[in-house]
């Protein structure tokens, strides 16, 4: 396994695999790696000849007042982990070598991104489609594999390389959980043992939510009022939004129809979590 940190160096192998015939599996992580990543890396494992994760804690897709000095950052852990699933190289970029100091170009995705995590999290996707824009650009992947976990963050990448022209096929790898059901982030970490039980309640809520609309009920208003009676009753729990949105467009929807999609950010604490479930009526 090779660790790369230079982005000139990066794409000057990619370019050498390209032309030999290698077709580049790839998955963008921020590192502190868990079960979730590793199931990314093993679903493009099977599917490419050349295995690139990348290790890059974005600092433009984080807010001035969110957790990118706290980030929770372990590279040698990640390098180990990366070895065992088979990665063939680890992209490791220092931001100064990612942005000019003076970078003025952005990819902005107008239609997807202000709703959900993009409303409380002003200029969050912009960050993320000009960072995932580039690593496109330097790892020149065939595939890249993004996790249901970001619900949003996946939609807004595929219609990013629906509508530049990204010559990649988006693969959308399943959420991983702990066995109680908790969706599996690095965040996870900044939880005490009584707000890790607490944080259940995203979980909970999804599958009363399945329940509900499973028995006909398919009213938001009621859906949303039932949700909100759960998480009343978590302390410490302070619900960010709870979305029932159209899977596609992701727009708010009255009634639960076509493939719907449920997504919710709670505040454990001080910690944002998210999770989601796609439901049908
Ligand atoms: P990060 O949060 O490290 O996540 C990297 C990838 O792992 C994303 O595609 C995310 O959806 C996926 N992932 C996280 N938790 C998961 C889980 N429990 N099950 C399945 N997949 C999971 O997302 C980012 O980094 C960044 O925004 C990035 C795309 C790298 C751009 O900076």
């Amino acid at each position: 396994m090779q660790i790369i940190e230079s982005p000139e160096e990066m794409q000057r192998l990619a370019l050498f695999l390209k032309r030999s015939g290698k077709t580049i599996g790839f998955v963008p992580t921020m590192g502190f790696l868990h079960a979730g990543h590793l199931s990314l890396m093993r679903l493009a494992r099977e599917k490419c000849d050349v295995l690139v994760a990348s290790i890059f804690v974005n600092p433009t897709q984080f807010g001035p007042n969110e957790d990118l000095d706290a980030y929770p950052r372990d590279f040698e852990r990640d390098e180990l982990l990366c070895e065992e699933e088979g990665v063939d190289i680890v992209f490791y970029p220092e931001p100064g070598n990612m942005y000019a100091a003076d970078a003025s170009v952005w990819v902005d995705e107008e239609s997807l991104s202000g709703v959900l995590c993009g409303a409380s999290r002003t200029g969050h996707f912009r960050g993320v489609c000009t960072v995932v824009a580039k690593l496109f650009n330097l790892v020149l992947p065939d595939l890249a594999v993004f996790g249901e976990k970001d619900a949003q963050q996946l939609r807004i990448i595929e219609r990013m390389v629906r509508d530049l022209n990204f010559p990649v096929e988006i693969v959308r790898g399943a959420i991983v959980r702990e066995p109680d059901g908790l969706a599996m982030s690095s965040r996870n970490k900044y939880l005490t043992e009584l707000q890790r039980r607490n944080a259940l309640c995203l979980r909970q809520a999804l599958d009363h939510v399945v329940d509900l609309v499973g028995q006909g009920v398919v009213d938001v208003a009621v859906l949303g009022k039932s949700v909100a009676n759960l998480m009343a009753s978590v302390p410490d729990a302070v619900v960010d939004y709870v979305e029932f949105v159209d899977d596609e467009t992701l727009q708010p929807v009255g009634r639960v129809k076509g493939k719907t999609l449920v997504a919710l950010a709670v505040k454990i604490g001080t910690t944002r979590l998210i999770d989601n479930a796609v439901v049908v009526p």
